[in-house]
């Protein structure tokens, strides 16, 4: 079998502004193989989805971004979220907790955030020339503040975690992920993804930019849109069109 590893090659910041933006300029600068990751103890201007900030307290949280050279093309594009996503999931798991991927891609316990993810993808015409995956994984954080709907394995496990060990078992499980990816394996990617998938096939409430209603996840399509059944028609939602209420 034609078995792609990710390299092993990491590379250690004591600080830095965002994982994400010093991964991209290495790939402009440099050849970097496939899987370079970029770590850092203190990140000072960490990007979040939709333009947010992400917040990390120094040395104690799991930040970094993997550079990845996929050979999808861009239609599945969400099958890095999905790869993400599972490795994350699984690495959590092992540790006995009950985790769940909130589509798109954050990582929750019970209903809190406790890893988010942020995949910046440099398009080539149909292909994707590199994937920056940048994960925020809240290891020994006590306290968040009270506005974020946030936890750590701290918080979880009630021990604290080496950052090392957790990192290692989630590279691990990535390189297993990535491998089912480049294999084109999307059927296994998305039914595991659906045993994680929070709300799934779960009648819960929703919202648009017009209305609030009910509805059940059924799935994702290809592309990655979210797919609801409603009391009388299923739909299709963006990340921006639908907003999960408790
Ligand atoms: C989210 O909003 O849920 C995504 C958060 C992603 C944060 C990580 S931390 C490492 C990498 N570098 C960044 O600047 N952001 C991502």
């Amino acid at each position: 079998m034609n078995y792609k590893r990710l390299s092993a090659n990491f590379i250690s910041l004591s600080s830095v502004d965002s994982t994400n933006n010093y991964a991209a300029n290495l790939v402009k600068e440099t050849n970097v193989v496939n899987g370079t990751t970029i770590l850092t103890k203190r990140q000072y201007s960490g990007k979040g989805q939709r333009g947010n900030s992400w917040l990390s307290e120094d040395e104690k949280n799991l930040i970094f971004s993997v550079v990845l050279f996929p050979s999808i093309t861009f239609e599945r594009v969400f099958y890095l979220n999905i790869m993400a996503s599972l490795a994350i999931a699984k690495t959590l798991k092992d540790l006995g907790l009950a985790v769940k991927v909130k589509w798109p891609n954050d990582i929750l316990i019970g209903d809190k955030k406790v890893a988010g993810i942020l995949i910046e993808n440099q398009l080539q015409g149909q292909l994707i020339k590199h994937s920056i995956v940048g994960i925020g994984l809240n290891v020994n954080q006590k306290e968040f503040p009270k506005e974020i709907k946030a936890t750590s394995l701290f918080l979880e496990m009630g021990v604290e975690q080496e950052l090392e060990i957790v990192f290692n078992q989630f590279f691990k499980y990535l390189d297993f992920y990535y491998d089912l990816l480049e294999q084109g394996n999307y059927k296994v990617l998305l039914s595991r993804y659906y045993e994680s998938l929070y709300r799934y096939q779960q009648w819960s409430r929703y919202s648009t930019n017009e209305t609030e209603f009910f509805g059940k996840i059924k799935g994702i399509d290809e592309t990655g849109l979210l797919i609801v059944q409603t009391e009388n028609t299923v739909k299709k939602f963006d990340l921006k069109e639908i907003a999960f209420l408790r």
